[in-house]
């Protein structure tokens, strides 16, 4: 079984990466979106979404990062599919699930799915310009409106050449609202010789099982539930294996979530701010402590209040929680 941590645009960096990936049980990440118009980008910007790029692609904890790009042009993304691939992506990730209007309309992510032969002609021109060894791998829904057209798209990829197929199990149309459909993988995914990796509300070691067993899928992609619960592909590998598990307490995730924050001094503090509240919208999901210091922040402006907040009590450490 393989778990891949999701690409997640304006929280999951590479600092987070990091903090993930060292804590374990992923086998590859993937970047947030770079997103492709009407020409190849500087190598600035790959390096910008992927700083890993500059240490062989990989986290500090030795898992791979693919780089993920979305556009809506062949010829175009092939050319920055080359470009990654020439700075040393491991591997070439296509985004055809972002729900986001802007995204949307400057032609890109799940508005493709409208259009399965340009979803086609995009996979085909970049396994072209890619060197064979480098997996070129596809992130969709299972439809805009609806699942009509999912089979079609899902064999066309294979057709076109990817190597592997990860499957968000909502439609465009169904945005983030649970459920997610594991089992319309599941109707799909016999047909399909290429590894299929389900995606969508694994939030639990049992949601886990759920999906794999409803998906047909032995393989997964952990997003929101990976920040809410730091080691849950530890505990989900931890069941599997048969093995008990006792999550990582509150005070071992606050020190991580006060690294992270140190390492947001580059941006604008407004930035750094959100940054940080919205890994804990969703660590409150898990942590009641975590619900307790987002009362007390979801107002504050400074990351250096936040961090404040973080390091001393009554939310921070205490003599009962150290460091
Ligand atoms: C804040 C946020 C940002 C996201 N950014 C991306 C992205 O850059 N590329 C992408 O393919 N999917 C993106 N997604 C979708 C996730 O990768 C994933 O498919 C989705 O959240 C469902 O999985 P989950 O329930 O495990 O979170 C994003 C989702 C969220 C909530």
């Amino acid at each position: 079984m393989r778990l891949i941590l999701a690409p997640m645009e304006g929280v999951l960096d590479h600092t987070l990466r990091d903090i993930l990936t060292r804590i374990g049980g992923y086998e590859r990440c993937v970047t947030e979106f770079v997103r492709v118009i009407d020409r190849p980008l500087p190598p600035r910007v790959f390096h910008r979404a992927c700083p890993e790029l500059l240490t062989g692609g990989a986290t500090p904890a030795g898992t791979p990062v693919f780089l993920q790009l979305l556009g809506g042009d062949p010829a175009v993304m092939a050319a920055n599919a080359h470009v990654a691939q020439q700075l040393g992506a491991p591997g070439i990730d296509l985004n055809f699930g972002c729900p986001s209007k802007t995204v949307n309309r400057s032609d890109g992510g799940s508005a493709l799915l409208r259009e399965p032969e340009r979803v086609c002609a995009i996979v085909s021109a970049v396994r072209a310009a890619v060197d064979p060894q480098v997996p070129v791998t596809a992130k969709i829904r299972l439809g805009f409106h609806d699942s009509s057209l999912f089979e079609d798209i899902a064999l066309g990829i294979q057709q076109a050449g990817a190597d592997e197929l990860c499957i968000h199990a909502r439609t465009r149309q169904q945005g983030y609202q649970p459920p997610a459909y594991w089992s319309e993988i599941g109707k799909v995914k016999p047909k399909l010789r290429i590894p299929v990796i389900a995606n969508g509300d694994i939030w639990s070691p049992a949601a886990a099982l759920q999906a794999q067993a409803d998906s047909g899928c032995t393989d997964l992609m952990l997003g929101r539930g990976a920040l809410a619960f730091p080691d849950l592909a530890l505990a989900i590998k931890a069941q599997q294996g048969g093995a008990a598990y006792q999550p990582m307490p509150w005070h071992e995730i606050l020190p991580l979530v006060i690294r992270y924050a140190d390492t947001l001094t580059g941006h604008a503090p407004k930035y750094a701010a959100s940054f940080i509240k919205q890994w804990f919208t969703y660590l409150r999901r898990q942590y009641p402590e975590a619900e307790s210091l987002f009362q007390h922040i979801k107002r504050l402006k400074l990351p250096a209040e936040i961090k404040g907040a973080m390091i001393f009590p009554p939310y921070g450490f205490t003599q009962d929680s150290p460091p």
